[in-house]
Protein backbone atom coordinates (compact mmCIF):
# COMPACT_ATOMS: atom_id res chain seq x y z
CA UNK A 1 0.00 0.00 0.00
CA UNK A 2 2.61 2.47 1.11
CA UNK A 3 3.72 1.71 -3.17
CA UNK A 4 0.63 2.65 -4.02
CA UNK A 5 0.59 5.87 -2.04
CA UNK A 6 4.03 6.55 -3.72
CA UNK A 7 2.90 5.80 -6.94
CA UNK A 8 0.38 9.06 -6.65
CA UNK A 9 2.32 11.62 -4.15
CA UNK A 10 4.11 14.70 -5.53
CA UNK A 11 5.25 13.92 -9.45
CA UNK A 12 3.47 16.41 -11.69
CA UNK A 13 0.97 17.31 -8.58
CA UNK A 14 1.05 21.34 -9.33
CA UNK A 15 -0.37 19.94 -12.98
CA UNK A 16 -3.70 20.83 -13.75
CA UNK A 17 -5.60 17.60 -13.72
CA UNK A 18 -6.18 16.06 -17.87
CA UNK A 19 -9.89 15.77 -18.79
CA UNK A 20 -12.25 14.08 -16.85
CA UNK A 21 -10.14 10.99 -15.91
CA UNK A 22 -10.37 9.77 -12.04
CA UNK A 23 -8.43 12.90 -10.09
CA UNK A 24 -5.55 11.27 -8.82
CA UNK A 25 -3.63 15.01 -8.56
CA UNK A 26 -4.39 17.74 -6.77
CA UNK A 27 -7.10 19.50 -8.38
CA UNK A 28 -7.54 23.46 -7.63
CA UNK A 29 -10.57 25.66 -6.24
CA UNK A 30 -11.22 28.49 -7.67
CA UNK A 31 -14.35 31.03 -6.12
CA UNK A 32 -14.86 34.08 -8.16
CA UNK A 33 -17.41 36.85 -7.20
CA UNK A 34 -19.48 34.13 -4.93
CA UNK A 35 -22.30 35.04 -2.56
CA UNK A 36 -24.60 32.84 -0.67
CA UNK A 37 -27.58 33.82 0.54
CA UNK A 38 -30.29 32.25 2.88
CA UNK A 39 -34.13 33.00 3.25
CA UNK A 40 -35.16 32.34 6.58
CA UNK A 41 -38.86 30.66 7.65
CA UNK A 42 -40.13 34.10 7.97
CA UNK A 43 -38.72 35.05 4.06
CA UNK A 44 -36.44 37.25 4.99
CA UNK A 45 -33.30 37.37 2.61
CA UNK A 46 -29.54 36.77 5.12
CA UNK A 47 -26.62 37.44 3.12
CA UNK A 48 -24.13 35.17 4.55
CA UNK A 49 -21.34 35.40 2.13
CA UNK A 50 -20.46 38.20 -0.72
CA UNK A 51 -18.02 39.08 -3.35
CA UNK A 52 -16.04 35.94 -1.95
CA UNK A 53 -12.76 35.75 -4.27
CA UNK A 54 -10.03 32.97 -3.57
CA UNK A 55 -8.03 30.62 -5.73
CA UNK A 56 -6.40 27.43 -4.12
CA UNK A 57 -3.73 26.26 -6.21
CA UNK A 58 -3.14 22.50 -6.64
CA UNK A 59 -1.80 21.31 -4.30
CA UNK A 60 -1.60 24.46 -2.23
CA UNK A 61 -2.55 24.08 1.72
CA UNK A 62 -4.88 27.09 2.44
CA UNK A 63 -5.94 28.00 5.81
CA UNK A 64 -9.12 30.08 6.70
CA UNK A 65 -9.60 32.32 9.58
CA UNK A 66 -12.58 34.17 10.39
CA UNK A 67 -15.13 35.09 13.29
CA UNK A 68 -17.31 32.63 14.40
CA UNK A 69 -20.66 32.87 11.68
CA UNK A 70 -18.60 34.92 8.98
CA UNK A 71 -19.53 31.62 6.53
CA UNK A 72 -16.83 29.85 6.40
CA UNK A 73 -18.37 26.91 6.78
CA UNK A 74 -21.16 27.99 4.17
CA UNK A 75 -18.02 28.51 2.11
CA UNK A 76 -16.31 24.66 2.54
CA UNK A 77 -19.73 23.44 1.64
CA UNK A 78 -20.01 24.77 -2.00
CA UNK A 79 -16.78 23.88 -2.41
CA UNK A 80 -17.23 19.88 -1.55
CA UNK A 81 -20.92 20.27 -3.65
CA UNK A 82 -23.26 19.86 -1.03
CA UNK A 83 -24.48 23.52 -1.61
CA UNK A 84 -24.98 26.03 -4.48
CA UNK A 85 -23.38 29.55 -4.82
CA UNK A 86 -26.92 32.14 -5.20
CA UNK A 87 -23.81 33.95 -7.55
CA UNK A 88 -20.76 34.40 -8.68
CA UNK A 89 -18.58 31.25 -10.20
CA UNK A 90 -17.39 28.30 -8.23
CA UNK A 91 -14.48 25.83 -10.02
CA UNK A 92 -12.62 22.71 -8.89
CA UNK A 93 -9.90 20.99 -10.93
CA UNK A 94 -11.45 23.84 -13.85
CA UNK A 95 -15.22 22.59 -13.93
CA UNK A 96 -17.76 24.15 -12.27
CA UNK A 97 -19.00 22.50 -9.08
CA UNK A 98 -22.41 21.45 -10.07
CA UNK A 99 -22.58 17.99 -7.42
CA UNK A 100 -20.96 16.33 -5.00
CA UNK A 101 -17.05 17.14 -6.34
CA UNK A 102 -15.14 13.76 -7.14
CA UNK A 103 -12.22 13.02 -5.60
CA UNK A 104 -12.58 15.10 -2.27
CA UNK A 105 -12.32 13.97 1.22
CA UNK A 106 -13.66 16.27 4.50
CA UNK A 107 -12.80 15.90 8.02
CA UNK A 108 -15.13 17.81 9.95
CA UNK A 109 -15.18 18.91 13.63
CA UNK A 110 -17.98 16.42 14.89
CA UNK A 111 -15.94 12.81 13.69
CA UNK A 112 -18.83 11.67 10.86
CA UNK A 113 -18.17 7.77 12.22
CA UNK A 114 -20.55 5.10 11.94
CA UNK A 115 -21.08 4.16 15.90
CA UNK A 116 -22.14 0.91 14.81
CA UNK A 117 -19.56 0.09 12.40
CA UNK A 118 -15.82 -0.88 13.81
CA UNK A 119 -12.87 1.25 13.08
CA UNK A 120 -11.66 -0.53 9.81
CA UNK A 121 -14.86 -0.90 8.20
CA UNK A 122 -15.24 3.12 9.14
CA UNK A 123 -11.67 3.63 7.36
CA UNK A 124 -13.02 1.00 4.44
CA UNK A 125 -16.06 2.58 3.66
CA UNK A 126 -14.62 5.35 0.99
CA UNK A 127 -13.16 2.46 -1.38
CA UNK A 128 -15.84 -0.07 -1.11
CA UNK A 129 -18.36 2.69 -2.46
CA UNK A 130 -15.87 3.39 -5.20
CA UNK A 131 -16.13 -0.57 -6.01
CA UNK A 132 -12.57 -1.95 -4.47
CA UNK A 133 -13.28 -5.28 -3.25
CA UNK A 134 -14.05 -5.86 0.29
CA UNK A 135 -10.86 -8.03 0.89
CA UNK A 136 -8.57 -4.71 -0.35
CA UNK A 137 -10.19 -2.31 0.72
CA UNK A 138 -9.92 -4.02 4.53
CA UNK A 139 -6.12 -4.26 3.47
CA UNK A 140 -5.85 -1.08 2.53
CA UNK A 141 -7.94 0.14 5.72
CA UNK A 142 -5.24 -1.46 8.07
CA UNK A 143 -2.66 -0.05 6.32
CA UNK A 144 -3.92 3.85 6.93
CA UNK A 145 -4.79 2.78 10.38
CA UNK A 146 -0.95 1.47 10.84
CA UNK A 147 -0.12 5.23 9.19
CA UNK A 148 -2.01 7.21 11.76
CA UNK A 149 -0.28 5.57 14.19
CA UNK A 150 -3.74 2.92 15.65
CA UNK A 151 -2.65 -0.49 14.81
CA UNK A 152 -4.11 -2.64 17.24
CA UNK A 153 -7.40 -1.04 16.95
CA UNK A 154 -8.77 -2.07 14.20
CA UNK A 155 -11.25 -4.15 15.68
CA UNK A 156 -12.71 -1.57 18.28
CA UNK A 157 -15.92 0.58 17.62
CA UNK A 158 -15.96 4.17 17.88
CA UNK A 159 -17.19 4.82 21.37
CA UNK A 160 -14.15 2.96 22.85
CA UNK A 161 -11.38 5.22 22.07
CA UNK A 162 -10.39 8.84 22.72
CA UNK A 163 -11.42 12.08 20.66
CA UNK A 164 -7.87 12.10 19.34
CA UNK A 165 -8.07 8.88 18.02
CA UNK A 166 -11.64 8.93 16.49
CA UNK A 167 -9.78 11.88 15.12
CA UNK A 168 -7.37 9.72 13.19
CA UNK A 169 -10.16 7.07 12.03
CA UNK A 170 -11.58 10.44 10.50
CA UNK A 171 -8.19 11.58 8.73
CA UNK A 172 -7.63 7.75 7.66
CA UNK A 173 -11.59 7.58 6.24
CA UNK A 174 -11.02 10.91 4.64
CA UNK A 175 -7.20 10.06 2.78
CA UNK A 176 -7.90 5.79 2.00
CA UNK A 177 -9.53 7.48 -0.95
CA UNK A 178 -6.32 9.46 -2.36
CA UNK A 179 -8.55 12.84 -2.07
CA UNK A 180 -7.33 15.46 -4.62
CA UNK A 181 -8.95 17.74 -2.47
CA UNK A 182 -9.01 17.58 1.48
CA UNK A 183 -11.47 19.79 3.01
CA UNK A 184 -11.53 20.31 6.49
CA UNK A 185 -13.55 22.46 8.87
CA UNK A 186 -12.08 22.93 12.30
CA UNK A 187 -11.35 19.38 12.08
CA UNK A 188 -9.13 19.25 15.79
CA UNK A 189 -11.12 22.37 17.29
CA UNK A 190 -12.40 19.98 20.13
CA UNK A 191 -8.71 18.62 20.87
CA UNK A 192 -7.07 19.41 23.83
CA UNK A 193 -3.93 21.41 22.88
CA UNK A 194 -1.44 18.47 23.32
CA UNK A 195 -3.44 15.89 21.15
CA UNK A 196 -3.93 18.71 18.99
CA UNK A 197 -0.29 19.21 18.21
CA UNK A 198 -0.07 15.94 17.33
CA UNK A 199 -2.50 15.83 14.90
CA UNK A 200 -1.37 19.22 13.07
CA UNK A 201 2.01 16.98 12.95
CA UNK A 202 0.92 13.93 11.40
CA UNK A 203 -1.60 16.01 8.94
CA UNK A 204 1.60 17.82 7.80
CA UNK A 205 3.38 14.46 7.56
CA UNK A 206 0.54 12.68 5.63
CA UNK A 207 -0.15 15.73 3.17
CA UNK A 208 3.79 16.30 2.42
CA UNK A 209 3.70 12.50 1.04
CA UNK A 210 0.51 13.41 -1.48
CA UNK A 211 -0.42 17.16 -1.73
CA UNK A 212 -3.64 17.38 -2.14
CA UNK A 213 -4.92 20.86 -2.46
CA UNK A 214 -6.12 21.83 0.79
CA UNK A 215 -8.49 23.95 2.39
CA UNK A 216 -8.84 23.60 6.02
CA UNK A 217 -11.24 25.89 8.68
CA UNK A 218 -9.71 26.61 11.87
CA UNK A 219 -10.16 29.20 15.10
CA UNK A 220 -6.55 28.98 15.85
CA UNK A 221 -4.32 31.71 14.26
CA UNK A 222 -1.10 29.36 15.31
CA UNK A 223 -2.47 25.87 13.87
CA UNK A 224 -3.25 28.12 10.61
CA UNK A 225 0.22 29.31 10.28
CA UNK A 226 2.21 26.38 11.64
CA UNK A 227 0.14 24.30 8.71
CA UNK A 228 -0.51 26.42 5.81
CA UNK A 229 0.71 28.05 2.83
CA UNK A 230 -1.33 31.14 2.91
CA UNK A 231 -4.03 32.04 5.47
CA UNK A 232 -6.88 33.59 4.47
CA UNK A 233 -8.92 35.96 6.71
CA UNK A 234 -12.52 36.64 5.91
CA UNK A 235 -13.91 39.53 7.66
CA UNK A 236 -17.23 39.69 9.94
CA UNK A 237 -21.13 38.65 8.05
CA UNK A 238 -21.44 38.63 5.39
CA UNK A 239 -18.27 37.34 4.55
CA UNK A 240 -15.40 37.88 2.50
CA UNK A 241 -12.04 38.11 1.84
CA UNK A 242 -10.06 40.71 3.89
CA UNK A 243 -6.75 39.42 3.16
CA UNK A 244 -4.42 36.95 2.19
CA UNK A 245 -1.46 36.16 3.99
CA UNK A 246 1.53 33.69 2.49
CA UNK A 247 3.40 31.97 4.75
CA UNK A 248 6.92 31.83 3.67
CA UNK A 249 8.33 29.87 6.02
CA UNK A 250 10.17 26.81 4.91
CA UNK A 251 9.18 23.12 4.63
CA UNK A 252 9.47 20.71 5.94
CA UNK A 253 8.17 22.73 8.37
CA UNK A 254 8.78 20.18 11.51
CA UNK A 255 7.15 19.78 15.14
CA UNK A 256 3.79 22.77 15.24
CA UNK A 257 4.90 22.80 18.77
CA UNK A 258 8.46 24.30 17.79
CA UNK A 259 8.09 26.88 14.96
CA UNK A 260 5.83 29.11 16.79
CA UNK A 261 9.00 30.29 18.65
CA UNK A 262 10.60 31.43 15.17
CA UNK A 263 10.86 35.21 14.44
CA UNK A 264 9.28 34.89 11.23
CA UNK A 265 6.22 32.61 12.62
CA UNK A 266 5.72 35.54 15.32
CA UNK A 267 6.03 38.22 12.51
CA UNK A 268 3.30 36.60 10.45
CA UNK A 269 1.16 35.83 13.93
CA UNK A 270 1.22 39.39 14.68
CA UNK A 271 0.22 40.87 11.01
CA UNK A 272 -2.52 38.28 10.73
CA UNK A 273 -3.93 39.08 13.96
CA UNK A 274 -3.75 42.77 13.99
CA UNK A 275 -6.22 41.93 10.83
CA UNK A 276 -8.45 39.15 12.35
CA UNK A 277 -8.85 40.83 15.77
CA UNK A 278 -10.80 43.60 13.85
CA UNK A 279 -12.84 40.73 12.65
CA UNK A 280 -13.65 39.11 15.33
CA UNK A 281 -13.95 42.34 17.75
CA UNK A 282 -16.94 43.51 15.14
CA UNK A 283 -18.89 40.00 14.80
CA UNK A 284 -18.74 40.10 18.49
CA UNK A 285 -19.94 43.58 18.92
CA UNK A 286 -22.99 43.08 16.46
CA UNK A 287 -23.84 39.71 19.09
CA UNK A 288 -23.97 41.63 22.18
CA UNK A 289 -25.78 44.28 20.50
CA UNK A 290 -28.44 42.05 19.24
CA UNK A 291 -28.49 40.20 22.34
CA UNK A 292 -29.10 43.68 24.63
CA UNK A 293 -31.89 44.85 22.10
CA UNK A 294 -33.58 41.18 22.29
CA UNK A 295 -33.09 41.63 25.87
CA UNK A 296 -35.34 44.79 25.41
CA UNK A 297 -38.27 43.28 23.98
CA UNK A 298 -40.74 41.83 26.59
N1 LIG B 1 -28.76 26.58 5.89
C1 LIG B 1 -28.76 27.80 6.43
N2 LIG B 1 -29.89 28.53 6.51
C2 LIG B 1 -29.88 29.76 7.05
N3 LIG B 1 -28.77 30.38 7.52
C3 LIG B 1 -27.62 29.69 7.47
C4 LIG B 1 -27.55 28.37 6.94
N4 LIG B 1 -26.25 27.94 7.01
C5 LIG B 1 -25.56 28.94 7.58
N5 LIG B 1 -26.37 29.99 7.85
C6 LIG B 1 -25.96 31.27 8.43
O1 LIG B 1 -24.88 31.79 7.67
C7 LIG B 1 -23.91 32.39 8.52
C8 LIG B 1 -22.57 31.76 8.30
O2 LIG B 1 -22.58 30.47 8.86
P1 LIG B 1 -21.32 29.50 8.85
O3 LIG B 1 -20.84 29.35 7.47
O4 LIG B 1 -21.70 28.27 9.58
O5 LIG B 1 -20.27 30.34 9.70
P2 LIG B 1 -18.85 29.91 10.30
O6 LIG B 1 -18.55 28.52 9.85
O7 LIG B 1 -17.89 30.92 9.78
O8 LIG B 1 -18.96 30.01 11.79
C9 LIG B 1 -24.44 32.26 9.93
O9 LIG B 1 -25.11 33.44 10.29
C10 LIG B 1 -25.42 31.11 9.84
O10 LIG B 1 -26.43 31.23 10.80
MG1 LIG C 1 -18.24 26.76 10.93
Amino acid sequence: MAARAATNSRAGSSAERPGNSAPAQAAGIELRGVARRFVNPAGVAFTALRNFTLTVKPGEFCAIVGPTGCGKSTTLGMVSGLDRPSAGTLTVGGRVVDGVTPGTGFVFQSDALMPWKTVVNNVMMGPVFAGVSKREAQARARDWLRRVGLSGFEDHYPHQLSGGMRKRVSLAAALITEPSVLLMDEPFGALDVQTKAIMSNELLTLWEQSRPTVMFITHDLEEAIALADKVVVVTASPGTVKATYSVDLPRPRGAVQEIRFGDRFRDLHHQIWESLREEVERAYARTAASAASREEQP
